[in-house]
């Protein structure tokens, strides 16, 4: 547990850690400002003796006697190379180290001069280093000790902006983890919509929240195709608005893949595939989180949230391969796999999307096991023919460190998704398979310039890495976050 983080000149007294970030190219000594010189001297020596030249994950924990506190040295490699997580990542040491010396008065500084940007990072890697998920097991007897942490920098209006937009996307991150967490059978479609609508109270947003008779009247077939083997569990479908305090011309809609469980349906996946299904609503999770912070931060364009949120199940209900379905713009679908249903339910969300007068749109999806062929476990594919949303995104994912690859909406596979007997089929060849996804996915926006994101390789983590827990990772939160108010 961490308290919000505060800026301070020097640490404060009783101060019991100092976690300091050191660059391999820089002095760090002089960044120590406030350790007497004796004192100094010996952790030279002790770094000496130790090998110890900031090299990337190099550590050194010494305790100071005269400043009473321990001294934990944290390599960073080179300066030039910081356009990597390395920061976020060292705030997420800084804490866990914390949290095991049961040290309740902690602060962190790093061995250059220190950016709003850089106080940002470190805010967001100091509280997720600490998110765990863990509120169904047998609590433990010993009680985690509440961190305070101070960043080590001038307490400007710009600092302290930026320390505030670390704690605001920290919590949204740390939010779309928990629903990508939530285990299927109790964050249904239902209690999604509910997670919105509690969100969009606490954020000020206003929220509309379809029911199946209303999907039903909206012509969502594609959706319905979907939702149509869950007969305990009903779809709803999910609409945030967030109107900012001057009116704009800009109407962003971001557009979330909410499949709860993603089973396969009728085209079953096999048990080992179904295991991290839970997940398959990481866009919708991303989304969600993305406008509460947006609201938060007051954006000064309109924003939009859209879920189709729906299991994928296999009942004597479900559609069936082979069933041609009549989507709510009219494009007629032949649904070859019930597997492929993410590009199902988005295109009817999409076409909602473009019917509310969306003037950009970006969608975020669990789409493709294609795409991590393609690009691993890390990295999500961005689709988007629209140059200046593109570079947007693109920049805004390298101010977020997440890693995001632009990939073509290539011509000559657009013939792999027609279908002899409907406008489409919801599958392709054996090629291509994230790209020919994004190519369906098209038919549904119009001319409204729009981006795809498939995410199905980094919504979800198997294992922890720096500020990255095992499970959901909240992944493209902050991507949505920067490019739509971008950090000043
Ligand atoms: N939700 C899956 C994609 C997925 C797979 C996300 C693994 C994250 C990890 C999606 O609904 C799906 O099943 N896609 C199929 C499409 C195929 C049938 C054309 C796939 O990728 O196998
Ligand atoms: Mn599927
Ligand atoms: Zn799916």
């Amino acid at each position: 547990m961490i308290q919000k983080c505060s800026l301070a000149k020097q640490w404060p007294a009783k101060t019991q850690l100092l976690v300091c970030g050191v660059f391999q190219d820089q002095a760090w000594n002089e960044f120590l400002t406030g350790m007497d010189e004796a004192g100094l001297k010996e952790l030279q020596d002790e770094a000496q003796r130790l090998d110890f030249s900031g090299k990337t994950d190099q550590q050194l924990t010494w305790y100071s006697a005269t400043n009473k506190l321990l001294v934990s040295l944290v390599g960073l490699g080179k300066v030039l190379d910081l356009s990597d997580d390395s920061l976020i990542n060292l705030g997420a040491k800084a804490s866990r180290q914390a949290k095991n010396l049961k040290s309740l008065l902690s602060s962190l500084t790093i061995s250059k001069t220190i950016t709003p940007a850089d106080i940002t990072d470190l805010t967001v890697g100091l509280h997720l280093g600490l998110y765990k998920f863990d509120h169904y097991k047998k609590q433990e007897d010993y009680k985690e000790v509440q961190q305070k942490w101070s960043i080590l920098a001038d307490n400007s209006n710009q600092n302290s902006k930026a320390l505030n937009r670390g704690e605001i996307l920290a919590e949204a991150i740390a939010k779309a983890r928990d629903l990508v967490n939530e285990p299927g059978n109790i964050l249904t479609p239902v209690a999604l919509a509910e997670e919105a609508l509690k969100l969009a109270k606490a954020k000020g947003l206003k929220a509309k929240i379809l029911n199946l008779k209303d999907i039903q009247k909206e012509n969502m077939n594609l959706f319905l195709a979907v939702a149509s083997g869950s007969t305990v569990n009903p779809p709803t479908f999910i609409h945030l608005h967030y109107k900012p305090s001057k009116k704009s011309s800009r109407k962003v809609f971001l557009v979330g893949k909410g499949v709860t469980f993603d089973s396969g349906g009728l085209s079953l996946k096999p048990g080992a595939s179904m295991m991290t299904m839970k997940m398959d609503m990481g866009g919708a999770a991303a989304v969600i989180a993305a406008i509460g912070a947006i609201a938060e931060l007051k954006a000064d364009i309109e924003v939009h949230a859209i879920v189709a949120a729906t299991e994928n199940m296999p009942d004597g209900a479900s559609c069936r391969p082979g069933d041609i379905v009549i989507g709510r713009n009219g494009t007629s679908v032949e649904i070859l796999n019930t597997d492929a249903e993410g590009r199902l339910t988005l295109g009817d969300a999409l076409s909602y999307a473009v019917d509310q007068g969306a003037t950009e749109i970006i969608d975020l999806a669990t789409l493709t096991g294609a795409c991590m062929v393609a690009l691993g476990t890390q990295a999500a594919a961005l689709y988007s023919d629209h140059k200046e949303l593109r570079d947007g995104l693109l920049s805004a994912a390298q101010v977020s460190k997440e890693d995001l690859w632009h990939m073509p909406l290539s011509k000559n596979l657009k013939k792999s998704i027609k279908s002899p007997v409907a406008d489409l089929k919801n599958i392709g060849g054996p090629y291509g398979g994230s790209i020919t996804a994004a190519l369906f996915l098209q038919h549904f926006v119009g001319e409204v310039p729009w981006a795809h994101l498939d995410i199905a390789g980094p919504a979800y983590s198997e294992e922890e890495q720096g500020y990255i827990t095992k499970g959901g990772r909240g992944y493209g939160v902050r991507t949505l976050v920067e490019y739509i108010c971008p950090q000043k």
